[in-house]
């Protein structure tokens, strides 16, 4: 038996979020298409893709786009990466200025070419500079200030409580935990009671994250973690909808099936066209082709149809594309 979860509405500062079901940050996917059908789904808070403080600052074309803002995918928490307390401040209150609900401070991304600089996960190493960091933010923003952590820096220096009461301490307004060190990367299964120590430790909100690929999982997440809210990556890819399916089944304990064929085929058309209304051709096109894999992966004939979409070369040729293959599996019998 599956127990029901009461999803409150959870108060971040001023900002009210509609549930505690949360789109997490994915640089390369997280943009503003990918945020606009999360929260279309019911997403109670989306994450941008990080974004290099330093790049923000010098203003770089490509990060001042991806700090962009609109209505629709509000609320939104933009995250940031740095190591530098006053280019850290500087790049959160630009994206303040460009209208981000939250700043979020990223400290767990594991990446080599991240770490190297002393961003991401490499700011759970050491606490005094992390602290330094989440302050100087906290004091540059009138916005709710949030940090995405993971457990430590290996299984030798698990650190994650102690940076969430740094971090509460400092004033940050809530605290999202991925359930595995640096050293473990991607690699085995998220720690979802490895969380609950950071719950226990902390009064400001916690939500958990890690290997959430379906709503049961969520509901036995919250349970184990005993935290305030979840965060879906991998989980939504190609599969948005399944915000709705874990927020239905919090609520109720009772499944919701996904979307039929037709129904599917009308998210990733619609993904689709925004990704190519965003970014224009031929940037679009390239983009869009992850997503389509993704949408399409696991059903019949997919692997010809990602070869296929390797060669289309105008958005007529990739709906074209689409339309046949969904319209194949629509109309085709199940032996
Ligand atoms: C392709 C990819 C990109 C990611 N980019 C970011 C990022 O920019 N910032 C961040 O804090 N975490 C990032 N993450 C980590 C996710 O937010 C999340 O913590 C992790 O994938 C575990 O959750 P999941 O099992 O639900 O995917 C990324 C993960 C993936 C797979």
């Amino acid at each position: 038996m599956v127990k029901n979860h009461s999803l409150q509405t959870l108060k971040i500062g001023p900002v009210v979020l509609p549930n505690p079901v949360f789109l997490a940050p994915m640089a390369g996917i997280t943009d503003y298409p990918f945020r606009c059908l999360a929260r279309s789904f019911g997403a109670g808070l989306v994450v941008s893709e990080m974004i290099s403080s330093q790049a923000l600052v010098r203003n770089s074309v490509r990060s001042v786009r991806m700090a962009g803002t609109a209505e629709e995918e509000f609320p939104l928490a933009v995250q940031i990466s740095g190591s530098d307390p006053v280019v850290m401040a500087e790049a959160a209150r630009i994206n303040e200025s460009l209208g981000a609900a939250i700043i979020d401070i990223n400290m767990g991304c594991p990446q080599r070419k991240i770490v190297k600089t002393g961003a991401g996960a490499s700011l759970m190493r050491d606490e005094v500079p992390a602290a330094r960091i989440i302050e100087a933010i906290v004091k540059a923003v009138s916005v709710p200030v949030t940090v995405k952590i993971r457990l430590g820096w290996d299984h030798k220096s698990i650190n994650a409580a102690k940076i969430a009461k740094i971090a509460q301490d400092s004033g940050v307004s809530l605290i999202a935990v991925h359930g595995r060190t640096r050293s473990r990367m991607f690699s085995g299964k998220a720690d979802w009671s490895a969380i609950r120590e950071v719950k226990e430790a902390v009064s400001i909100p916690v939500i958990a994250n890690g290997d959430i690929q379906s709503p049961k999982d969520a509901s036995l997440c919250l349970g184990v973690s005993v935290a305030d809210g979840i965060m879906i990556g991998r989980g939504a890819l190609g599969r948005p909808w399944l915000f709705d399916q874990t927020l239905h089944f919090l609520k109720t304990g009772e499944d919701k099936r996904s979307p039929g064929l037709e129904d599917q085929y009308a998210v990733a058309k619609k993904h689709f066209e925004y990704i190519v209304d965003f970014y224009g051709l031929p940037v679009g096109l390239w983009l869009s082709r992850k997503h389509l894999a993704w949408y399409t992966k696991g059903l019949h004939g997919s692997a010809l149809f990602r070869k296929s979409l390797n060669n289309t070369k105008s958005i007529d040729e990739v709906k074209e594309l689409l339309k046949r293959f969904y319209e194949t599996l629509l109309t085709t019998p199940i032996s």
